[in-house]
Order: structure tokens, then sequence, then C-alpha cells
């Protein structure tokens, strides 16, 4: 595998133009469409935008798992899990490869938001937990299984003995959902992406597995890419933000900005949004005017002009913003902006 030096050696894994396109007989959907982003280590990046911004399609492409008629047709996913500073670009790798597999689930742990699709329907939950324990740990049988059980407990499964014997069909919605974040964390991956993870749980084990997420974030230096609706979780858990619309990242930001000086009108549209700048958890966004349009009707120019605030005619439908640099660690795709460098000389 070709090794390609990383800008930043901190960096685990750094997303640059990633287009993941969808050729159906109706046409080709844009599901992602240059996403640009990455993640330090042992830190935590929360994705957020409206549903059908690209996000889940986004994740997929990083675990080699698009499934047709999708495809990743541009763009590199760039994997540093040493601080050697070398990365290998999975996006060249087939899906299916030894490599790939070698890196999926012992590596880069995800967390689905349908978790029948993780759960094989022929292995029992404990088998399946088995191999996550034993991808990481050379433990006897016993051992294995008494970790497995262990895992269950910690994500607040009741009689994890027995359920480890049972298959991902007998147990509940919640408890599937709860299973496969076991198998994901039994794996002590070095990125845990988790997509939309408590959505179908209720509160207080919503609670419970964010606070387990953080517990073996602080144990084991874990990464998370976290994709949420819930600002109250980003406030809780982000050091940093992507914001997508529309299969791009239009604002990387760290947290306190991205809440208290966002440079996008998209950024600042999903604020206001909200009740309260202070949300609690609990709280999703709420709809801003407009819909998303869908990616086979991407507006011309900014594709976010038509339900912007702040649109300038003229400008915004004209030309298509590339990233502005807006500080360091901080940077929006709108036309509006200056770059830090130039804004400071004016
Ligand atoms: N199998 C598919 N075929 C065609 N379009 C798809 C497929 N899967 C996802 N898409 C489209 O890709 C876009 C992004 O979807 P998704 O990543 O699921 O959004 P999000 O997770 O942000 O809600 C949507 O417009 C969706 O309709
Ligand atoms: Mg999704």
């Amino acid at each position: 595998m070709r090794q390609i030096p990383m800008r930043e050696p901190d960096t685990l894994l750094e997303v640059r133009d990633l287009a993941t396109h969808f050729f159906t007989d109706e046409g080709v959907v844009r599901a992602v469409d240059g996403a640009s982003f990455d993640i330090p280590r042992g830190k935590t990046l929360c994705i957020v935008g409206e549903s059908g911004s690209g996000k889940s399609v986004m994740a997929r492409a990083v675990m080699g798992l698009t499934r047709a008629p999708g495809r990743v047709v541009g763009g590199s996913v760039l994997w540093c899990p040493d601080q050697d500073g070398q990365a290998t670009d999975l996006a060249t790798l087939h899906g299916n490869s030894r490599a790939y597999r070698a890196i999926r689930g012992p590596e880069i742990g995800m967390i689905f938001q349908e978790p029948m699709a993780a759960l094989s329907p022929v292995h029992t939950i404990g088998t399946q937990l088995a191999e996550s324990v034993r991808s990481r740990h050379a433990v006897s049988k016993r051992e294995t299984r008494e970790r497995g059980i262990e895992a269950l407990a910690r994500v607040g499964i009741p009689e994890p003995a027995a359920r480890y014997d049972q298959y991902g069909f007998e147990l509940s919605g919640g408890m599937r959902q709860r299973a496969m974040i076991a198998m994901a964390l039994a794996a002590e991956p070095k990125l845990l992406i988790a997509d939309e993870p408590t959505t179908a749980l209720d509160v207080t084990t919503q609670a419970g597995i964010l606070d387990l997420i953080l517990d073996l974030q602080s144990e084991t230096g874990m990464t998370v890419m976290f994709i949420t609706h819930d600002l109250g979780v980003v406030a809780e858990i982000a050091d940093s933000v992507a914001v997508m619309y529309l299969g791009r990242v239009v604002e990387h930001a760290d947290v306190d900005t991205a809440f208290h000086a966002p440079a996008h009108p998209y950024t600042e549209a999903l604020l206001r949004a909200l009740p309260s700048i202070h949300a609690k958890t609990g709280e999703r966004l709420a709809a801003i005017p407009g819909m998303v349009p869908h990616p086979f009707a991407r507006p011309a120019g900014c594709a976010f002009h038509p339900r912007c605030h702040r649109f300038r005619p003229g400008l915004c439908e004209t030309r298509e913003p590339e990233n502005v640099p807006v500080a360091p660690g901080h940077g929006a795709r709108c036309l509006l902006l200056k770059p830090a460098r130039k804004a400071a000389a004016e």
C-alpha cells in the first residue's frame, strides 16, 4: 500500500474532496460531492446537517461500505493510524479487500443508524462480540466470553449472559442498538464512527451510551466521529464541528466557534432554529425555512442560496464558493466571506 505523508502528523483521518455518487435509472445523485474535513487524534468531531445532506453516505464511504448503485468517484480518505505521519488512502482500496477488512472493525469501528444492518442474522450476538474482542486481544475462549458479556453489561443490557447466546432478531430494537454499540466498542477501535447512534434510544440510555463513549475515549485515546441531529450532544462531546449541506462540508470549526461565532449563514440558521443556544440534550435541529433540495436539482452557485437570509443577487447564484480560511482551524464555504489574512490587511 502506498504511503502518503500527512500535512499534520497529529491528524488521524483526513477526508479530502470526497465524492460518492449514486447512478440510478433516474439520473446521478451526487449524495457526497466534495466533502473535506479532518480529525486530530483522540478528539471528537461532530458532523451536523439536515436530513439528506450526505452524512451517512459519507460515513459509509470512509468505512469502505458504499453499496451499488453508489460509488466513490473522487477524493481521498487518508488514514494515519501511527504517529509516523504516513497515511494510507482508503479510497484507493476495494471495500472487500483484505487490507480494508483488517482496518474496518478493529481499527475503525462503526455504529450504524439501523442496527439490523450491522448484526448478522446467522451468528449469535456472542459469536459476533467474540470476533470483536479477538480482533484486539489474544485471549482465551473463556476470557473472550467474559469480556463479551461485560461489554453487553456496560451498554445497559439486562441479563447479558443470556443475551450473549441469542440472535439479533430475538432482541428488541433498543437492545439490538445496544448490542451493536457493544460490538463496535469491544474492539477498542482507534476511530469510532457513530451515525446518530442514540436517536432510537430513551434519554437515560442515551446519556449512558455517551458516558461510555467518553470513558473509553479517556481510557484508550479513541478518536470519535459522531453524526447527530442533537445540538445538545454536540455541545457536550464535540471538540470540533463539521456542518454538511448537500454533500459538502460548508463550515468546519472548533465547537465554541461553531456555536458562538459561526461564519456560514447555514450554520447561523441551524443555531437560530434552536429555541436557545444553550440547547439541552434531546433537542433536535428545528426546521429552517425552505426545504433541502434533492441532489438531482442542486441550485447553481452556492447551493444554499435559495434559503439563505444573506443571499446577494448577482453573486451567490453565479459562483460556487471555495472554502475560505476565516481563522486557523476555521473555514467556511460562503462567497460573502473574506480570507483571514486579506480581512486583516483591509
Ligand atoms: N441507495 C441510494 N440510491 C440513491 N440515492 C441515495 C441512496 N442512498 C442515499 N441516497 C441519497 O443520498 C443523499 C444523502 O443521503 P444520506 O447520506 O443518507 O443523508 P443524511 O445521512 O445526511 O440524512 C440523499 O439525497 C439520499 O436520497
Ligand atoms: Mg443519515
